[in-house]
């Protein structure tokens, strides 16, 4: 096919040593909430699972609650809407698929919590993809609501360019970059795909370093055993 394929990038949370990038987390949820969650979800991620990665408690607090939760049925069997607590998920703005189709000219944005896993090419492939927007080649015919991105399997793709030069206005100070907002919010959602990472990582070097010292005890145990025969 004509698909572009994307190039391989540094991530700084490549590699068995390597912890992600808070920094980039925290803004890359920015650019997630700011722009993204217009359209698209994070079902698996709940405003908990923020808390000490890239927010303090209150401060996930605070955006939760900013939500409204559905929630009952309470003592007389009624639904009634509340708002979010650390223990709820980010939800799709749409209600269903269909409401999501009719906002998207009959495109369905997906869930992004696994997006990174769930497409080949993973961050190298989101980054490419959000920056990889282009006018279509000549003779080539776009429909209405439709964009051309040649990172994009067929190339047509319902989604508009979510990021431009200075689309949000960072907390932090970091210049607004459209590569600078497309690296954070793949960061971030490479953290969303797996945010027991950093801790696995962790824990598998602690398992190699009592590894070795056991290797290392049992090498000079070997050697006390055979230290009788000359
Ligand atoms: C599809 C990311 C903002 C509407 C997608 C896909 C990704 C993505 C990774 C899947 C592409 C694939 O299937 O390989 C993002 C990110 C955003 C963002 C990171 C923020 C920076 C938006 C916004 C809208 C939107 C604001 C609505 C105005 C859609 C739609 C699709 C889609 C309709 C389905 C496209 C198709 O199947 O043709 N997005 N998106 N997205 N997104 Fe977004």
């Amino acid at each position: 096919s004509d698909q572009l394929h994307s190039a391989a990038y540094p991530w700084s949370h490549s590699g068995f040593m390597a912890a992600y990038d808070a920094a980039s987390i925290r803004r890359g949820h920015q650019v997630y909430q700011q722009v993204c969650a217009a359209c698209h979800g994070l079902k698996r991620i709940a405003y908990r699972n923020l808390v000490g990665v890239c927010y303090t408690e209150d401060e996930a607090k605070e955006m939760a609650a900013e939500k409204e939760y559905t929630d009952g049925p309470d003592d007389t069997g009624a639904y009634f809407e509340r708002p979010g607590k650390l223990s709820d998920y980010i939800q799709s703005p749409y209600k269903n698929e269909n409401e999501a189709r009719y906002a998207n000219n009959g495109g369905l944005p997906p869930d992004l919590s696994l997006i990174t896993k769930a497409r080949h090419g993973g961050a190298d492939y989101i980054f490419a993809l959000l920056t990889g927007y282009r006018d279509p080649p000549a003779g080539v015919v776009i429909a209405e609501g439709q964009h051309w991105n040649p990172y994009f399997p067929g190339g047509r793709i319902q989604m508009p360019p979510p990021i431009y030069d200075g689309g949000v206005e960072y907390e932090d100070g970091t210049e607004a970059t459209a590569s600078q907002m497309a690296k954070d919010v793949t960061t971030f959602l490479a953290w969303a795909a797996e945010p027991e990472a950093d801790e696995r990582k962790k824990m598998g070097l602690k398992f190699i370093a009592g590894l070795a010292l056991c290797g290392a005890a049992a090498g000079w145990y070997k050697r006390f055993l055979w230290s009788i025969y000359k």
